[in-house]
């Protein structure tokens, strides 16, 4: 009774693996499930030695855990969380704490916190990223909640993270629900880079005719310089990965729609209530959707057919050289997008996140960790009131020094008729962000004129009207 540490609901692989990582780093775990054989399993993957139990039971699940008791639940999202709650509530006491470590939309677990804080629990959701391995070995993990509550919380957590240079990849993020928006917008960057990298290889391998060892060797090196991140590593992975049964690249047999659980969809459906524009991860996001009209882009690839030039074999080194530097600029102004929804949806949901934490804890464990991630820590280290990373004198340098290539290469694109969206959006946001002047005064001047909706001028307050005709 009342012996383990750390417990959790859901004992699939995400579930077992954070508990087998808690049973690691020395404390003593529990996990419930309602399949006995998971439960089973759960407790013979365990170290000779550790203190581990499975049960079926949410009755003696919740007696066999210390109190206030610390239960993650690694069930889907939606309605097996709010199940999940249920079938615990009758077995915990004021002071419990309950973690939502699945990918939770921000409005339920506002929803959730409100409903357990009436009852004296504390609700934490809280974003998980490394995927199966990162669970077993060490995530990024983004926590928000009660900032006391967390410190029952905190000496597990900081043990089972990820670690760079020592220092952990976890953090209390922030108020109520601000660890799975945080892990929200996480995941809309993660978008935007998969499809940039996917675009980069469109870009190599149909517009200029490199070959896969080429573009292979290209994506390993890159992952040994100022591009090096957990995406382009797997990238370089993938390419040399051949499919058994055919002897090809598997990557040549996978189907082409790509699939989603709707991560990045949310983040461009919030950042339009937020009025923040992330135009990298809306194009991302309608990339995918465009993937899953196969029958259509096969009918149009017949009608539609591309006079672009095709003069392929020229030599790539120095477009090589373009497209790291394209592919650098592209990157950093999709962290600045996301970054920027961070702290447009702090001020406005009133969560207090800290970027540089935030920052701190995506350099390692999560997907979208990455070599520059470090020097985002740098910026909001200097100026915690950053409201973009492309203000911070430093990385305006660094795009600065490759907004030629990332032109070049965007021209590219548009020559050979690759589509290449985040890029080309990527570059119409820096540009759009740098301008001090838009051509925004005439869409006012059209608004007033069909509609009466009133202008804003220049050279004195108060609102307008014209009679244009
Ligand atoms: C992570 C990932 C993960 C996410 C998958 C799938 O950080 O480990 O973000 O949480 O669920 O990447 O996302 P999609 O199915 O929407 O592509």
């Amino acid at each position: 009774m009342n012996q383990y540490d750390f417990g959790t609901v859901g004992l699939g692989v995400m579930g077992s693996n954070i508990l087998l990582n808690v049973a690691d780093h020395g404390f003593s775990a529990a996990g419930l499930d309602l399949n006995p054989e998971k439960a089973a399993l759960f407790e013979a993957a365990a170290q000779p030695g550790q203190s581990v139990f499975g049960t079926i039971s949410p009755e003696a699940f919740a007696q066999s855990l210390t109190t206030p008791r610390a239960i993650m639940l690694l069930v889907p999202a939606g309605v097996p969380v709010d199940m999940a709650i249920e079938s615990l509530l009758p077995h915990l006491e004021t002071g419990d704490i309950v973690i939502d470590g699945g990918n939770s939309y921000f409005t339920d677990t506002n929803r959730r916190f409100m409903a357990l804080k009436e009852k004296g629990i504390h609700f934490f959701g809280m974003g998980i990223s490394g995927g199966e391995s990162g669970a077993r070995f060490g995530p990024s993990m983004m926590p928000g909640g009660d900032k006391q509550a967390y410190e029952r919380l905190r000496p597990i957590f900081e043990a089972i993270a990820a670690k760079v240079n020592g220092e952990p990849c976890v953090a209390y993020l922030g108020n109520g629900s601000a660890g799975n928006y945080v892990k929200m917008v996480h995941n809309g960057i993660e978008y935007a880079i998969m499809q940039l990298i996917s675009e980069t290889y469109d870009l190599l391998k149909r517009g200029l005719g490199a070959d896969d060892e080429q573009i292979q060797q290209l994506f390993a090196d890159w992952n040994q310089g100022e591009l090096q991140s957990f995406l382009i590593e797997i990238t370089a992975e993938i390419l040399k990965f051949k499919d058994e049964e055919t002897g090809s690249l598997l990557v040549h047999v996978i189907s082409d729609w790509a699939r989603s659980k709707g991560t990045g969809k949310w983040t461009s459906q919030n950042a339009m209530d937020l009025q923040v524009a992330v135009p990298s991860i809306d194009a991302a996001v309608s990339m995918r959707n465009l993937s899953a009209h196969k029958q259509e882009r096969l009918l149009a690839s017949q009608l539609l057919q591309n006079a672009a030039s095709d003069d392929t074999k020229t030599d790539l080194e120095p477009i090589f050289r373009s497209l790291q530097e394209a592919y650098y600029f592209a990157m950093i102004t999709i962290y600045a997008q996301g970054l920027a929804q961070l702290a447009a949806a702090s001020k406005e949901y009133l969560y207090e996140i800290d970027l540089q934490e935030v920052t701190k804890i995506w350099r390692g464990g999560c997907i979208i960790r990455a070599a520059c991630l470090e020097s985002f820590r740098k910026a909001f280290s200097d100026n915690p009131g950053l409201q973009n990373i492309l203000l911070d004198s430093d990385i305006a340098k660094t795009l600065l020094d490759r907004q030629d290539a990332a032109r070049t290469i965007a021209k590219l694109a548009i020559d050979k008729g690759i589509p290449a969206p985040v890029l080309l959006s990527s570059l119409s946001y820096f540009d759009g962000y740098r301008s001090a002047v838009l051509p925004t005064n005439l869409i006012q001047a059209q608004r007033d004129f069909f509609g009466a909706h009133t202008y804003e001028r220049t050279d004195k307050e108060g609102f307008f009207h014209t009679i244009w005709e």
